[in-house]
């Protein structure tokens, strides 16, 4: 075991639906523990920039239901580089910390992992992001409400789908993933589901479109995950349109993905991992991803978190593949 006396926690990336209790959870455990915590606001922008502020359990009351993040969060170029590394670096000595807890994805992660082999800062990670694109964990702060989010728009979209005979592209987020697009697309009842994962060609697309329409469907609904190959939703209907002259109606979900109080499913997520992140410290653990596989606790090696592949579920694939359409 471990005495850590002051440790750092700050969000960093796309904001996740979720993180907020897990800054709670972390807050918490660690006064629970003796440790002084601290919060980083601005992500890595706001580490160079010395924006650090003591957290009490007060200050992360009434959070645990709240979309987005309270520490604020960012994308730094700057961070990339050595310079901006060390400017962070040297906060943290100004601050006296020499342990600290990141909430995000696999960008987040390379910059940790940079902080850890140049500074000799132990680091945490906490995977939070809605792309559930991390290896190391089932899912990922953010995903689970992400895709009930996804789900509410495409539910709403089949409804004037439905009214006007019309087919829809639906295109929702997972950057080159297609963790949202699947789940969604099943749950949806979408009747093809384009993932990043999976190769197919605007010829197979018209094909299957045509034959929807002499089964006798009237209407139907693709969903897209963004970075497939055959491009935007948007593309990917005027393509449609070039080859086989069918009309697609667009809708891109965008943002309103990342947003909305997180589910129950987050929320224990995001309480289970961040007490865990300060355990992990205590433990004398470092350069690694708290995860949660199979109901346990799990530590990966952040390196591993994006060097390997975290698979979509090939019996979800085979099932869609049976029952859509
Ligand atoms: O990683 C989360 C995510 O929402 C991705 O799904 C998406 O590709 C990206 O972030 C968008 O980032 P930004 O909000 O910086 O445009």
């Amino acid at each position: 075991m471990k005495k850590i006396q002051r440790l750092a926690v700050l969000t960093s990336g796309g904001d996740a639906p979720g993180m907020n209790a897990a800054i709670r959870s972390v807050v918490r455990t660690a006064i629970n523990e003796n440790i002084t915590v601290f919060g980083v606001y601005g992500g890595y922008k706001g580490l160079m920039e010395g924006e650090v502020m003591p957290l009490s359990r007060r200050s992360v009351s009434n959070i645990l239901q709240k979309g987005g993040t309270f520490l604020k969060t960012s994308r730094s170029e700057a961070f990339c580089h050595q310079a901006g590394r060390r400017r962070a670096a040297a906060t943290l000595k100004e601050w006296d910390i020499n342990d600290l807890i990141v909430i995000g994805g696999d960008g987040s992660f390379h910059g940790a992992h940079a902080l850890y082999n140049e500074h000799n800062v132990n680091v945490i990670g906490i995977p939070g992001t809605i792309d559930n694109d991390i290896y190391g964990t089932d899912l990922t702060i953010g995903y689970d409400t992400a895709v009930h989010t996804a789900l509410s728009s495409i539910d709403k979209i089949r409804d004037t789908a439905t009214s006007h005979d019309r087919l829809f592209l639906v295109e929702v987020m997972g950057r080159r993933a297609g963790f949202i697009a699947l789940e969604v697309g099943i749950c949806g009842g979408a009747e093809e589901i384009l993932v990043p994962e999976k190769e197919t060609t605007i010829d197979d697309l018209g094909k299957h479109i045509r034959n929807w329409s002499k089964a006798g469907k009237t209407s139907s609904l693709i969903v897209v995950a963004e970075g497939h190959k055959l491009g935007t939703a948007s593309e990917i209907a005027k393509s449609i349109k070039d080859l086989s002259n069918i009309d697609c109606h667009v809708c891109v979900l965008g943002h309103t993905q990342r947003g909305g109080s997180p589910t129950a499913t987050d929320r224990l997520l995001a309480s289970r991992l961040g007490y865990h992140a300060v355990q992990a410290l205590i433990k004398g653990k470092s350069d690694v991803m708290v995860g949660w596989i199979n109901d346990h606790v799990t530590y990966t090696p952040l390196p591993d978190t994006w060097e390997k592949k975290k698979p979509l579920d090939e019996e979800l694939l085979k099932i869609y593949g049976i029952i859509s359409a």
